[in-house]
């Protein structure tokens, strides 16, 4: 049988291309060589929130008094914590599993070989002892960890002592001492939770600042309020090798030695792109990714890639915008995918999001914008929720349209916030438009109405 179309990787990306073109009518065959759902669903996003979730409750208890509740003896029960997890993954697996029946997808699981194509054209996909042939392909193989050559990194792995994202989320016990390597969003989260878990943690970052490239005002305030709860934060330090129970990194020309009993590793994710057979059908990369044009086309004519494997926006959601943009060219639905407005959001507590550009971006790009910022204490909701906090919301407007062109907070309820500042960004809605919005009161949305009448 011919496919009209073979998608390689069941993540967000792999799943919802199956998805959209399976209920287009087209026949789609889908390759998957762990579980549905891929890293988002596994060993990512799902799976973090869940935990994180369990880690708030934990919190607001224990620290109740402030809101006069007095709890005793609090306890996060991690093995329980881990139970839940594993049984939100399986309930989204097992809906992933029934969205691609009912759209007659067909899925194989196995690691897949683009073998290449055949004299009709048609490519090739090994699949086990199987071979598929599809008129289309759409590769989804999404990312894998970055792990650095550094002596005692591949025998901590092996041991169990140097985790990734995988297997930290599902580590039984809480360890005593966890050292992060890298304060970028996977390394907060986890710091998050494991601190809130009980663990001592300390977080080694390269660079002078944690969470990448996130408003600085905000990655500073973020930074105080995790020193705060107890995290210890080793900035402009490098790691330089893995011990027995121990990291060694540098600082300032100083050696040091963090014990640990655990080792997190979380320096950033490449595109999967090593060992497909892509070299088969002569689908071109970019620094280890696969380039792709605004269509979510390879350089190879039918041949599309979506999600972390290209590189652009390591995010799940951006994932499903590009494979819906990659099957809507495929039938011949004219689509093209933007990136100016997606919004990325750190879970931490309190958390953080941030759509379009920052200062730093705008700048860099020569465009004129004025900003305004605002404490989070302006929203009357905020301030009946958050004793003591500290969150802003900073919103960058062009000089010359007035149009808004970012929006960055730090404060809880931001990440359900922002999808709303994206849809102003790719709006291209001007302060005044945004002036004659209705915004619900109480709630902490309004900051983002009191921060643009600043304008
Ligand atoms: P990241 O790129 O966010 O952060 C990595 C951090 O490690 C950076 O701050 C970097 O300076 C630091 N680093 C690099 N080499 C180092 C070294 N040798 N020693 C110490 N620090 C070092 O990468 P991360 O946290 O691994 O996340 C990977 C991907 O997963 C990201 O692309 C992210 O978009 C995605 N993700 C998104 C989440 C969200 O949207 N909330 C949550 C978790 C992951």
């Amino acid at each position: 049988m011919l496919y009209e179309l073979i998608v390689i990787g069941g993540g967000p990306a792999g799943y919802l291309a199956a998805e959209r073109a399976g209920q287009s009518g087209l026949t789609v065959l889908l390759a998957e060589k762990r579980t549905l759902g891929g890293v988002c669903l596994n060993e990512g996003c799902i799976p973090t929130k869940t935990l994180l979730y369990s880690a708030k409750i934990s919190d607001n208890a224990r620290f109740g008094e402030k809101y006069g509740v007095k709890a005793a003896d609090v306890t996060l029960d991690h093995e329980a914590v881990i139970k839940r997890k594993n049984k939100v993954v399986r309930n989204l697996v097992a809906g992933v599993k029934a969205k691609m029946r009912k759209n007659n997808v067909t899925v194989v699981t196995g690691e897949a070989y683009i073998a290449g194509r055949n004299p009709k054209g048609a490519y090739e996909v090994r699949v086990g002892d199987a071979v598929y042939r599809g008129r289309r392909l759409l590769i989804a193989t999404g990312s894998v960890p970055v792990l650095p050559p550094l002596p005692g990194v591949q025998e901590g792995l092996k041991s169990g002592f140097v985790m990734t994202n995988r297997e930290i989320l599902d580590l039984m016990e809480v360890p005593a001492d966890l050292v992060v390597v890298g304060g970028g969003v996977i390394g907060l989260e986890m710091a998050s939770y494991y601190q809130s878990a009980g663990s001592n943690v300390t977080v080694i970052e390269l660079l002078d600042h944690i969470a990448g490239n996130t408003d600085p005002e905000i990655a500073q305030i973020l930074l105080k309020n995790y020193q705060k709860k107890g995290i210890r934060f080793l900035l402009s330090t490098k790691v330089t090798a893995i011990e027995d129970k121990a990291v060694v990194c540098e600082s300032g020309g100083e050696t040091l030695r963090v014990e640990a009993d655990k080792v997190l590793m979380s320096i950033g994710r490449r595109a999967a792109t090593e060992g497909l057979g892509l070299e088969n059908i002569g689908v071109e990369l970019e620094r280890g990714r696969i380039k792709t044009d605004s269509r979510c086309q390879t350089n190879v004519p039918g041949v599309y890639a979506a999600g972390d494997v290209n590189g652009i926006s390591m995010l799940a959601h951006t994932a499903y915008r590009e494979s819906e943009t990659a099957v809507n060219n495929m039938l011949g639905k004219k689509d093209i995918m933007r990136y100016h407005a997606i919004p990325s959001v750190i879970y931490t507590n309190p958390e953080v999001a941030g759509v379009g550009e920052t200062e730093q971006t705008a700048a860099e790009k020569g465009i004129e914008f004025e900003v305004k910022k605002l404490p989070m204490m302006y929203s009357g909701r905020y301030m009946a929720e958050n004793e003591g906090g500290d969150g802003i919301c900073k919103i960058l407007v062009d000089k010359e349209h007035k149009r808004l062109i970012g929006v960055h907070m730090i404060g809880n309820y931001s990440s359900e916030i922002i999808y709303g500042a994206a849809l102003m960004i790719e709006m291209e809605m001007r302060v005044d438009d945004v002036k004659e919005l209705v915004f619900p009161h109480p709630t902490v949305s309004e900051i983002i109405r009191e921060t643009i009448f600043e304008f």
